[in-house]
């Protein structure tokens, strides 16, 4: 029986997966590495200094930075999002999710939020949404990144609900594969050839229906 639903914020709730993409993208041509919105897909999901690590991978030939430059190019990438964030507002919700989340809590089931994300406090005050979740996971806490089930296990362990009575929702490969890691049904949002392993696809945030959802799960 369906106990909870675990979001990830990102891509998910509202689009700073587009912010994520700029900045990353800004970054890059700084540093004349090239940097393509497909090349992007592999850094959904994924920690500030491991996406910094994928990107240097990108260059022509390799970079030698110093551990102290690493961080000042990551804080610099989370500088020009951070200044992005600041104009989030209430209508940057993506479709459909207010909605979709008022379901699920008129229904007596618990919403978690398990972002990677160091500004997802941040971003979720920005949306005015905080009584959404039952359960915001802190991810300075963890120990392992997406696509490691541990953020998806500690959001449960929060909630007091089993793994198997959960549904999970990412836009991230990483992240789908969180989730079935953690033995919880995975619904991504998104292109889906994108999502091998999801259990349900969807192609974008309006599409999020609890009664469809409640029927594939229990199917
Ligand atoms: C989420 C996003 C990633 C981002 C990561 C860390 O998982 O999908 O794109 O790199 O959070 O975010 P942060 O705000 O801590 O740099
Ligand atoms: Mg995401």
């Amino acid at each position: 029986k369906l106990e909870a639903v675990i979001f990830d914020l990102d891509g998910v709730i509202t689009d700073t997966a587009e912010y994520h993409y700029l900045a990353w993208k800004a970054l890059a041509d700084e540093l004349g590495i090239p940097f393509t919105r497909e090349f992007n897909e592999n850094l959904k999901g994924v920690s500030r200094m491991d996406s910094l690590n994928l990107l240097l991978g990108q260059a022509a030939s390799p970079l030698s930075l110093t551990e102290e430059e690493m961080v000042q190019l990551a804080d610099r990438k989370n500088g020009l999002y951070q200044e992005l964030i600041e104009q989030i507002t209430p209508a940057d919700l993506l479709p459909g999710i207010p909605e979709f989340v008022a379901d699920i809590k008129q229904n007596g089931i618990k919403v978690g939020l398990a972002s990677a994300s160091k500004n997802a406090l941040f971003v979720v005050k920005r949306l005015e949404a905080e009584h959404y979740f039952d359960v915001i996971v802190d991810v300075t806490t963890l120990k392992r990144n997406k696509p490691d089930p541990e953020i998806f296990l500690t959001a449960a362990a929060l909630l007091g609900v089993e793994p198997g009575n959960c549904i999970g929702v990412e836009d991230a490969a990483s992240g789908v594969d969180a989730i079935k890691g953690a033995d919880m049904f995975a619904v991504a949002v998104g292109l889906e050839s994108l999502f091998p392993h999801a259990d349900v696809v969807l192609p974008d945030t309006s599409r999020l229906n609890l009664n469809d959802l409640i029927k594939q799960f229990a199917g």
